[in-house]
């Protein structure tokens, strides 16, 4: 009889999201007439930008005449596009990438697992504590951990607890890691980092011959001009760093799929036979292999971000969603709740009131106010006592979802 990849078996019960969506359906069909809002998942829900969809319908025509018909595209992406990104988002901010170096992908999430497919099984993999469980979930599936104990950490991680104490920013480890996983703004706890926060973790990576994962999929929230975008703006990371992109939460692409991933060519990893790879020649082979690229359709919309009519939209579309943060955070900091996050990000860390767990909270939040969060202890042991408020829906909603919670909640 066919066998089964028996690392699945570790996993915990549901990803956390479905398991969000199934208790929500529960309770929907349990109570037909409530008005139920959702700043759960962080999904967007507002139309895509005018530039893209112009350019996407233009796309469609070329598709439907002979002379402009597309068949495969480069697995790596048009080169039109990675041009575009490589001057737009990185040179423009002083960073060495050359476009060769970016990987067009179908989203940050699918990216962040796959990349495993190129490291080896020995691996210590750090991970702070809340996390995206993308991170996590992708190692036990790939098998670089035991199992999982009471407080739902995996044996053979190392978690880097990220907490109120250090401004949701984890310490540099003590011990010697291969790989680690930073978010930076950060989902769950909207917490952003500076250039020098980021140095030390790019001077320990070179110190340690360790690669840092760097997830950028929310960096266009960053209004603060001190703050880096990416990686690469800190000195030595084209050595130690891989960084992924995503145009899902700027241009509201999670339906429409379209991410980047950039992989520099002067990052290496040793081989078993101690000699030195680069990634790049791994990650193109890789997608080479198992990838067929993103529709040309959508690759023409993710251009249209870069035109000027794309830039002031997308700027407008970020700017509606934190406004929104910024009314959760002030309407919640005025009902005397402790937040964190919303501002440079579209997620509000709230401390749960009354010392009640992140589920109790949730499920309280859900039954009297009909408005779904995300609980903290689904990103990790440390998110336990934390509720996740993603600004990601309309106006309307978030004013009623924030007058139901202070109205039940004040403290
Ligand atoms: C989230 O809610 O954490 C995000 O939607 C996750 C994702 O982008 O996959």
């Amino acid at each position: 009889m066919a066998t089964i990849n028996d690392n699945y078996l570790k996993l915990k019960a549901g990803y956390l999201f479905p398991e969000i969506a199934r208790r929500v359906n529960a309770f929907a069909e349990a109570h037909l007439e409530a008005q139920i809002i959702k700043l759960g998942i962080g999904d967007v829900t507002e139309p895509l930008p005018e530039a893209c969809r112009k350019a996407m319908i233009e796309a469609v025509a070329e598709m439907g005449d002979r002379s402009t018909f597309k068949g495969y595209g480069p697995e790596q992406g048009y080169g039109w596009l990675r041009e575009k990104i490589a001057t737009e988002d990185f040179q423009a901010r002083g960073c060495d990438v050359d476009a060769s170096e970016i990987f067009i992908s179908d989203g940050s999430k699918c990216d962040t697992g796959n990349i495993l497919d190129i490291f080896g099984k020995n691996n210590k993999i750090a991970v702070t504590d809340p996390v995206y469980p993308v991170y996590v979930d992708t190692n036990v599936m790939a098998g670089h951990t035991g199992h999982v104990n009471d407080k739902g950490e995996y044996e053979g991680l190392v978690y880097l607890p990220i907490t109120a104490e250090n401004n949701f920013t984890a310490e540099i480890p003590s011990q010697k890691v291969d790989l680690i996983y930073l978010c930076f703004p950060n989902n769950p706890t909207g917490a952003t980092a500076t250039k020098e926060y980021l140095k030390n973790w790019v001077d320990y990576a070179k110190a340690n011959d360790a690669i840092i994962l760097f997830d950028a999929a929310y960096e266009a929230f960053i209004t603060d001009a001190s703050l880096p975008h990416s990686i690469y703006e800190i000195e030595g990371a084209r050595e130690c760093a891989i960084e992924f992109r995503s145009f899902s939460k700027n241009a509201g692409f999670t339906g429409t799929r379209c991410a980047l991933t950039v992989v520099p060519k002067s990052l290496k990893a040793k081989a078993a036979d101690g000699s030195d790879v680069e990634l790049w020649k791994l990650w193109n082979r890789r997608q080479s292999t198992k990838f067929n690229g993103v529709s040309y359709i959508v690759q023409r919309g993710a251009e249209a971000v870069y035109s000027e009519e794309g830039k002031a939209q997308v700027k407008a579309l970020v700017g509606f969603y934190l406004e929104n943060a910024q009314i959760i955070c002030s309407q919640l900091q005025a009902a005397g709740l402790q937040v964190y996050g919303g501002v440079n990000a579209p997620y509000v860390w709230v401390q749960t009131p009354a010392g009640l767990s992140s589920w109790d909270f949730f499920d309280k939040l859900l039954q009297t106010c009909n408005v779904v969060g995300t609980p903290g202890s689904g990103f990790g042991a440390a998110g336990e006592g934390y509720f996740r408020i993603s600004a990601f829906n309309s106006r309307e909603n978030v004013e009623e979802a924030m007058k139901r919670i202070t109205e039940k909640f004040k403290v």
